[in-house]
């Protein structure tokens, strides 16, 4: 049943690209996540499915929209069951900045699961399909490198390792720099580096890092989808986030597998570039023209179809939730 909202959920995420790549550059970084919320809520409604999410915008009380546990889709009878995980923008600062690398993200499955992961950190060990099932999370660096230089045919001088550039990968860093592999540093967005690990043509054969707990799961639907592999361990800064963990039935000990992540008879991922990226375009506005650039796979065939689409801006409108109207992307009242 799924195949079928395969394309739906490419215009969920190019509709939430789209209406938040309008505020690029602004210096406002809440506009941004809002108004991709609010196109991703809106297509959501759409759907016909009986969409649940379980990876949202944090938690009820903090987000009014597309909160894990809220209901979307048209809940008609005969519908299918789908759970969802959504990133609106992964990079909400990099695209109020105006700055490379934001996508919007969404990942659903029928008949299987999503991992409730709490909104924190993990540590993350991204790779394709060529090295994955052969590193390891809890091996050194060194030895992690080794091993995909051997696999991948190549020196380890000349191996691209992505991390998130944060204090808390400095040691990482250090180590990787050690063992003399070449670092791609991000500042944001590692949806699109794990992603990245798994597209030869991206440039980058592995990621590592810390960094957030919902990315990983989206992470892990794109990876499943494309052969490749994420492991994932709870990172927890302090003992009141080591609890909370605990509590929602998560080991901290444990090294959380793709499949551990999320499950299901059939996985389908889409991802909008919202600014240029490794692999995708952002949004780009010309002559009455919006041109996206998506990517969207499903897990059971393993097809990963790559859509450039040409919104005709005086055609086009995006349904928001909050507002509960047709916005007409080519609107003056955007602002
Ligand atoms: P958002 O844009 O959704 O806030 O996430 C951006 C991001 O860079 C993620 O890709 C990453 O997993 C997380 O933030 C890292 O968190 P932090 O910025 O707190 O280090």
């Amino acid at each position: 049943m799924i195949p079928e909202i395969t394309l739906d959920m490419v215009r969920v995420t190019e509709a939430a690209a789209l209406m938040s790549s309008i505020y690029l550059g602004r210096g406002d970084k809440e506009i941004v996540d809002q108004s991709a919320v609010d196109a991703m809520r809106g297509i959501l409604d759409l759907i016909e499915m009986k969409g649940t999410v379980v990876i949202g915008e944090g938690e009820k009380d903090n987000a009014p929209m597309l909160y894990p546990g809220e209901k979307v889709g048209k809940w008609q009878d005969g519908d299918p069951e789908v759970l969802i995980a959504v990133d609106p923008i992964d990079g909400t600062r990099l695209v109020a900045g105006g700055r490379p690398n934001a996508l919007s993200v969404i990942a659903a499955t029928e008949g299987g699961k999503i991992a409730p992961l709490p909104t924190y950190y993990v540590e993350k060990l991204a790779v394709g399909k060529t090295l994955a099932g052969h590193l390891d999370i809890e091996a050194t660096p060194r030895e992690n490198l080794k091993i995909a230089a051997a696999l991948l045919g190549v020196k380890v001088s000349e191996l691209t390792v992505t991390i998130l550039d944060r204090e808390r990968n400095r040691e990482l860093i250090e180590a990787v720099r050690m063992v003399g592999a070449r670092i791609r540093l991000i500042d944001d967005g590692d949806i699109a580096a794990a992603l990245s690990a798994a597209l030869p043509e991206s440039g980058t054969d592995i990621y590592m890092g810390i960094g957030g707990s919902p990315e990983a799961v989206l992470a892990a639907a794109a990876l499943t989808c494309l052969g490749g592999e994420i492991q994932a361990r709870c990172w927890p800064r302090d003992n009141d986030e080591r609890e909370s963990i605990e509590k929602s039935g998560f080991d901290v000990h444990k090294t959380y597998m793709t499949e551990d992540l999320i499950g299901g008879d059939e996985i389908v991922f889409s991802a909008t570039g919202v600014t240029d990226g490794s692999f995708l375009k952002g949004v780009r506005f010309h002559q009455n023209q919006a041109v996206t650039d998506s990517i969207v796979m499903r897990s059971s065939t393993r097809t990963v179809r790559r859509i450039m689409a040409y919104h005709d801006l005086e055609l086009k409108t995006v349904t928001t939730k909050t507002e509960g109207e047709k916005k007409l992307i080519n609107s003056a009242n955007w602002f």
